[in-house]
């Protein structure tokens, strides 16, 4: 692919590489070794970011529902109580594995640009890329797709016991009787308050009248998003992407400057994908392909690591962590290439999975110095913004198992709400390459390949992945974070596989994160400093703080379901009967 350069000492390194056997790990350590212990269940489990929406997930497997069933009152019920992340107004992404028929779907419901969007749509007059554009105006909105994925999910997996009203029931009494302030809304709507007011229409529902936020313990109703939904459970999506609630989704856009219409709206549908499949030390590995980023990336990361003896280097060592960190410069640099909306733009895919390919990385990452970004390419990159995805991760007592990934862009997207609707929109069409070589929000690049364009998928890095064991899910992961999503959910599996830790070890595990461009490897507290010396004397640019990522993991190990919500935000649950 583009960065790697082959040289004959490349190609006899090549010859020898082999990746080398690792005994099978012991099942996951559980109480009295373990510091760190997961839920357990056996008939259905809900991993989410927020408890009430978990719940109603739960609630919905102990009445027969199935795996998809659940997912899609959780997804509708966060719309209510996750309002930064969860969403009407968004777009996102499901993988499925279907036990009776063991098969695995990828859903795309990610937003797309309007038809009039054209390459140039975030540049300024003199040709510069305009982030105010993409961020914080309507022309980074794109055509929210959440309620057509969750309808299509429920009307084509679903258990059939359940009608797509009754799995929307409990997000309109939410919005309607109110939510309680707390947990993560406390934490996220003082941050989002400052984008929320910039829009009588978002103020009056999230601030109160003298400009401050809802705080603990206060009330948050949301009447118009309460009757949007029941326009939904009564008509369907069409309710959501004609009539009423659509020309005012099409009038908030372009009253910000956007360019959306009713027939956008009009003309939205998911799209039905080929998941992307790889192996790892004998796991299938199942994720998300094109027009995210972040199955491609995990499978091809997992491919290098296999030519690395990474569970006798160990946990959160530097060994690990720098060989790691190596793969993900590469892989950041290929994102950057060639990753795009797969019905625009020819991608390399099989390429880029390939094991052989993988070796011809691994050929290129010496295990004692980091190879300076630089080398592999150029572009100044932009310093990072906040991130807001959410990811829940649900499995039923049938082995059907859903991981799902959806998201605003930003904390509470674009800000805006939809006058009369109490849909909050995205700001996710920032996630394009507005020029290429120009940072987005994220500090990520891109090529021609990602550039904007009429009723095109802004790439992403969602990675909502299910990892099989013969045949059956063993692990249901996924998380937010923007690019950090696609490192996060590859550490969570090298936890999992190569270091036999339990969900909730892997989580709490400090993460680390480099995306090629900017050149640092950032990790979170809790890394010895003995460790960062070492990973600083092998050449990486360590930058401590922050956090990386917010796992909704389920394992599940001859029939026992064990799950683990992150610790880095309140109010997530792992719930299970
Ligand atoms: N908006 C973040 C992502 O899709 O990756």
């Amino acid at each position: 692919m583009g960065h790697a350069c082959v040289t004959a000492a490349t190609v006899l390194a090549l010859l020898t590489l082999v990746p080398p056997a690792q005994a099978e790990p012991a099942p996951p350590i559980i109480a009295g070794i373990a510091r760190n212990l997961p839920i357990l269940a056996r008939n259905g489990m809900v991993v989410a970011q927020e408890k009430i929406a978990a719940r109603i997930g739960l609630d919905v497997l102990k009445r027969g529902g199935n795996a998809v069933d659940a997912a899609v009152a959780t997804g509708f019920a966060l719309a209510v109580t996750l309002p930064r992340a969860g969403n009407l107004g968004g777009g996102g992404f499901m993988v499925v594995h279907l036990a009776r028929e063991n098969r695995d779907i990828a859903l795309d419901y990610r937003e797309t640009a309007p038809a009039a969007a054209t390459a140039d749509v975030f540049l300024d007059a003199t040709g510069a890329a305009d982030p105010q554009k993409s961020r914080d105006s309507g022309l980074g909105v794109g055509v929210p797709g959440t309620v057509a994925g969750l309808a299509h999910a429920r009307e084509k997996w679903g258990s059939g016991k359940f009608s797509l009203a009754e799995l929307i029931a409990p997000a309109i009494r939410l919005a309607r009787e109110g939510v309680v302030v707390e947990d993560d809304l406390a934490d996220s709507l003082p941050q989002g308050a400052r984008r929320l007011a910039r829009w009588p229409s978002s103020r009056a529902i999230f601030l109160k009248p003298d400009g401050a936020p809802f705080g603990p313990g206060e009330k948050l109703v949301q009447a118009d998003l309460a009757a949007t939904l029941e326009r939904i459970a009564a008509g369907g999506p069409r309710a959501f992407y004609e009539g009423e609630t659509a020309q005012k989704i099409a009038a908030a856009v372009r009253g910000a400057g956007g360019l959306m219409t009713p027939d956008d709206l009009k003309g939205y549908a998911p799209v039905e994908r080929q998941v992307v499949r790889g192996t790892y030390r004998g796991h299938e590995i199942v994720s998300m392909p094109p027009p995210s980023s972040g199955g491609v990336h995990l499978i091809e990361l997992l491919n290098v690591l296999e030519h690395f003896p990474i569970r006798e280097t160990g946990p959160q060592t530097a060994s690990t962590i720098h060989v790691m960190t190596e793969a993900m410069k590469l892989a950041f640099a290929d994102r950057a290439e060639w990753l795009a909306d797969p019905d625009f733009v020819k991608i390399p895919l099989s390429g880029l999975l390939s094991k052989k390919y993988a070796a011809r990385l691994a050929a290129e990452i010496s295990t004692e110095r980091a190879r300076p970004s630089a080398e592999i390419g150029h572009v100044d990159p932009a310093p990072y913004e906040s991130d807001q995805t959410t990811h829940f991760s649900v499995v039923d007592r049938e082995g059907n198992a859903v991981a799902n990934t959806y998201t605003l862009n930003f904390s509470y997207g674009l800000g805006l709400v939809a006058d009369g609707t109490g849909v909050l929109l995205n700001n996710e069409l920032d996630d394009f390459a507005a020029k290429p070589g120009a940072p987005n929000a994220f500090g990520l690049v891109g090529g021609k390949a990602n550039a904007p364009g009429p009723k095109k998928r802004p790439l992403s890095s969602m990675t909502p992945t299910i990892v099989l064991k013969d045949g059956k899910p063993e692990i249901v992961t996924g998380s937010p974070g923007g690019p950090r999503i696609i490192t996060t959910v590859l550490e969570q599996i090298s936890d999992l596989i190569d270091h036999g830790m339990n969900a909730a070890e892997a989580m709490e595990a400090p993460r680390f994160h480099h995306q090629w461009l900017p050149d640092e490897l950032r990790v979170e507290r809790g890394l010895s400093l003995d460790t960062i010396r070492l990973l600083r004397d092998k050449g990486q640019n360590v930058v401590v703080g922050g956090t990386l990522g917010s796992v909704a993991t389920i394992q599940i190990f001859e029939g026992l379901m064990m799950g683990a919500a992150d610790s880095r935000q309140r109010g997530t649950a792992a719930v299970g009967w």
